[in-house]
């Protein structure tokens, strides 16, 4: 058999052999930072398990030494060299062929390579940053998916886990980290080497090096074990609230797992140029600087947050991931899915009066809309090639993930929950699972059906929508698939369900497992009524009526569709405050959805809307805040004869809170009422309210004078940009060249970003177009660019023109750190007509690649569903009416 082996075999496979297997890698770099190179040797123990010729690892985009590989069987002692040593670019392997069939067992293979710090944010990479006024260049690894390989030859996928041994050969007055702490430093003139102790055995997506200036903050959990926040010098002290989150976490997340933090240290490190938000690489978590970074006085409130979840997310990360390991990256969602919803609850337990739990509805509802698209994808998903990965950390893994994972927990009950994760955690410790092996300890543990419960939404794409409708005695429940374009795809899933009746007393849970089912409720009545009959009850419509809410504080990932005379008595539970703010969340949200799938008129929703004029709530507002924009957006498309009386109702909505909460922040006011003062601001001049726009563009002159002045806060600071941008034409470019000054002069990148994505609000398309190349000129870094492309209503003809002239260009820069996906989304999304839909997908015919292939399908399928959405509200012909009622009720 080994003998009839070839070459030819091992191309175009979407996995390794496992004929070897690495244990331990003796890994040396020499990172040189000013020619942004890198020498390297790898010594790697392996195990050989199965009769073979040939060696075959991954190695991408590396000048691997042909003379210098050979491989050392630990028996024989004999040192054998490969006869054919071949490269397969596509697939990124190397092949060795030896003249023999390798012995079973222990030996040692041997490769020196070379390769570039390369500018592109994955592999080995260099960011640049600045010291004592001069650009210095760092050297930083990201390896996860699958760009180990670009920096040493290696078994690159999750399932191949071994222990590492690094050293590295650095400046000597840099410093320089990986994984595990230093065991030993021999300095040596110019140069010195750093030994790092070995680590547990991992994967090799988790492998991390840094090597740059910094400084740091320090504190230690009651383990003892050190934690440490890498930034650049002079900001450290930006780095203590991450520091306290982590330390708390950690403990916690002890706690909860019921194992210690695997390793002896945790390292943070703030990087300048970075590919996403954060990398929970093992013991050396890198981070971009606005994930991390938190100051008292120049950071807002929802960066504050941003930190906190990131922190919590990337730690969760140890156990569930860097312990535990998926298999395979088909189940990528057991580490991001689990990593999300840790993060809320680690958030929730340090940090309770941010209402994290709620909050979290913001990620169920963008999964809901990603996952109710026909070109969206299950959880599971397979993977046949490495630059399938990349376009998987989306919104399906991340926010799907979390969401089943919430109803999982909220069917089965937490303590139970916690107690089978903690099972499974000991179980697949320094292993790997897959998405099975957590359903079965989860059904042992519980007595439950778990995996046939959840394979239905980890197997199948897309969600039910639950239509209700009263009958004599109760009520009666038909589930079809969810899908925004108006069709109705085939799925059938296992739901939990649950409802209450008239009272959060008042509950019933059950598996809905048909398509159609019935339920009496009559017995629930009684308790939540007396001996009241549902029937006269809810036709009375009297001060008590009777309500039903499915979706008990919107645990469940489903979307509701009420009868009318079910919507009514919920529209009453609205206006007299009887429901949770979950639930009244989840009510607004669900008929939002059904609006833009056209299954419920425009004209209802604003209806529905107006029960919610008297909304006190931080959380239920910023949904309010985030619907309406997207209504006054749609309808200038629609009906822009009917716009600015839409827009009018729409302001007097979000108005009377604006006004309560005012532009300058009150002593001892809450987390979210900050929050939510920048959110609701943001979305009045968005949407196009004078007095807003022009007490902010008041205040934006005098921050201009007084950088300092109190008037004008992060929090309300990008309020303020827009509406400056809003006044911006060619003609009077004044308020951009401000707002460009103060880009330049910051140090800060949450500043930075706050300008960028204020800029492409100006509705002059020719100060749009400047916007845009603004993004590509070297002022912007590669990593940020993506934060400028929310261009005005009357910007996105010129965005569109301009992303095909520069698509080579962007596509060359973007693409490999996937963020080419935010171009393509920021820039086709918001159009909708047919025709456009056709335009764009003919320019991008030619020029699909595997790694956006499905953003691009997604986003071209969000152009037809709102032009199918333009439509239906032009059809609503009792739009008019409605309009003028609401605008004019008690309007101002
Ligand atoms: N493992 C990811 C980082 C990552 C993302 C690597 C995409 C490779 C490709 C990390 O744990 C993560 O999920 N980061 C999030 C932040 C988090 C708070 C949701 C991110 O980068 O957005
Ligand atoms: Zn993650």
């Amino acid at each position: 058999m080994a003998e009839e082996q070839s070459v030819e075999q091992f191309k175009g496979q979407p996995r390794l052999p496992e004929f070897a297997a690495p244990r331990r890698y003796d890994l040396f770099l020499k990172p040189d930072l000013s020619a942004c190179a890198f020498a390297g040797a790898a010594e790697i123990a392996l195990d050989v398990l199965a009769a073979t010729r040939f060696l075959v690892l991954n190695a991408a985009d590396l000048a691997v030494d042909h003379a210098s590989i050979s491989f050392k069987n630990q028996e024989s002692s004999q040192e054998l060299r490969p006869l054919e040593i071949v490269e397969v670019q596509e697939d990124e392997i190397l092949v060795l062929g030896f003249d023999r069939v390798l012995p079973l067992g222990k030996g040692i293979l041997r490769i020196r390579f070379t390769g570039t710090l390369n500018d592109q944010m994955k592999g080995f990479y260099r960011s640049v940053y600045e010291y004592n006024g001069e650009k210095r260049n760092m050297a930083v690894t990201q390896f996860e998916a699958a760009d180990a390989r670009r920096c040493f030859p290696c078994w690159d996928e999750p399932a191949f886990k071994a222990t590492f041994r690094i050293t590295l050969k650095v400046p000597s007055e840099l410093v320089a980290l990986s994984n595990m702490p230093v065991i030993e430093e021999k300095i040596d003139g110019l140069l010195k080497t750093l030994s790092f102790q070995e680590s547990p055995i991992m994967s090799t997506y988790l492998v991390a090096v840094v090597v740059g200036l910094f400084d740091f903050v320090e504190a230690f959990t009651p383990d003892g074990i050190r934690v440490r926040v890498y930034c650049q010098v002079g900001k450290s002290n930006q780095g203590k609230f991450a520091l306290d989150v982590a330390v708390k976490t950690l403990d916690l997340y002890k706690g909860y797992f019921a194992v210690p933090y695997p390793l002896p240290k945790l390292d943070m490190v703030a990087i300048p140029d970075f590919a996403s938000g954060a990398m929970e690489n093992y013991g050396l978590v890198t981070y971009r600087e606005k994930s991390l970074l938190y100051d008292e006085r120049y950071s807002s409130a929802s960066s504050k947050q941003w930190v906190a979840i990131t922190v919590t997310h990337e730690l969760a990360h140890q156990w569930f991931g860097n312990l535990v390991t998926m298999e395979w990256w088909t189940h990528l969602w057991l580490n991001e899915g689990f990593a999300s919803w840790m993060s809320y609850l680690a958030a929730d337990s340090l940090f309770p009066e941010w209402n994290i739990w709620t909050q979290f509805l913001d990620d169920t509802t963008s999964g809901l809309v990603l996952d109710a698209l026909s070109e969206s994808h299950p959880i599971e998903v397979e993977i046949n090639h490495a630059n399938e990965i990349d376009q998987i950390f989306d919104s399906i893994s991340y926010d799907k993930g979390a969401s089943i994972i919430r109803m999982l927990q909220s069917y089965l009950g937490a303590e139970c929950f916690q107690r089978s994760l903690a099972s499974y955690i000991k179980r697949y410790a320094y292993s790997n699972a897959k998405t099975e092996d957590l359903w079965a300890v989860l059904e042992e543990e519980s007595g439950e059906p778990v995996k046939d419960l959840m394979s239905s939404w980890t197997k199948q794409k897309g969600y039910p929508v639950i239509y209700i409708r009263r009958k004599e005695h109760g009520l009666e429940f038909e589930q079809s698939q969810f899908l925004t374009d108006g069709s109705s795809g085939n799925g059938q899933w296992i739901v939990p369900l649950t409802l209450c009746c008239g009272s959060y007393n008042t509950q019933k849970k059950f598996l809905l497992k048909t398509k159609f089912e019935e339920l009496d409720i009559m017995d629930l009545i009684g308790s939540a009524n007396g001996k009241a009959n549902l029937l006269e009850k809810s036709s009375q419509g009297n001060s008590e009526r009777f309500w039903i809410k499915f979706n008990i504080d919107q645990t469940g990932f489903y979307r509701v569709k009420y009868d009318d005379e079910l919507a009514a008595g919920l529209r009453y539970a609205i206006e007299a405050n009887k429901l949770y703010a979950t639930d009244r969340i989840g009510i607004l949200e669900d008929s939002y959805a059904l609006c833009v799938a056209c299954k419920q008129t425009l004209s209802s929703l604003l209806s529905l809307l107006d029960a919610y004029r008297e909304e006190f709530d931080y959380t239920v507002l910023g949904h309010i805040v985030t619907i309406s924009c997207k209504i006054a957006n749609i309808v200038t498309d629609a009906t822009p004869e009917l716009a600015d009386e839409i827009k009018v109702f729409l302001i007097i909505l979000l108005q009377i809170s604006a006004e309560k909460l005012g532009w300058d922040p009150k002593e001892g006011e809450s987390h979210l009422a900050v929050m939510l003062r920048g959110d609701l601001l943001t979305a009045l001049v968005r949407i196009g309210h004078d007095m807003t726009r022009n007490e902010a563009v008041r205040r934006f002159y005098i921050f201009l004078n007084d950088r300092n002045t109190s008037l004008l806060p992060p929090d309300t600071r990008k309020a303020a940009y827009i509406a400056v941008m809003q006044t911006v034409s060619a003609s009077n470019r004044s308020g951009y060249e401000s707002l460009l000054r103060i880009y330049r002069e910051t140090d800060e990148s949450e500043e930075r970003v706050r300008v960028l994505s204020s800029l492409s609000s100006c509705p002059d398309p020719d100060i749009v177009l400047e916007v845009l190349n603004f993004l590509l000129s070297s002022e912007v870094r590669n990593q940020d660019a993506v934060y400028g492309l929310r261009v005005s209503r009357e910007g996105r003809e010129t965005a569109w023109r301009w992303l095909k002239e520069n698509w080579d260009y962007i596509s060359k820069t973007w693409e490999s750190a996937s963020l080419i996906a935010a171009f393509i989304g920021c820039i086709v999304s918001p159009f909708s007509s047919e025709e456009k839909a056709e335009e764009m997908e003919e320019f991008f015919a030619s020029r699909t690649k595997p790694s956006f292939a499905r953003t691009l399908k997604q986003s071209l399928e969000r152009v037809r569903i709102n032009a199918r959405w333009v439509q239906s509200i032009r059809n609503d012909h009792s739009l008019e009416e409605a309009v003028k009622e609401l605008a004019h009720k008690n309007g101002i």
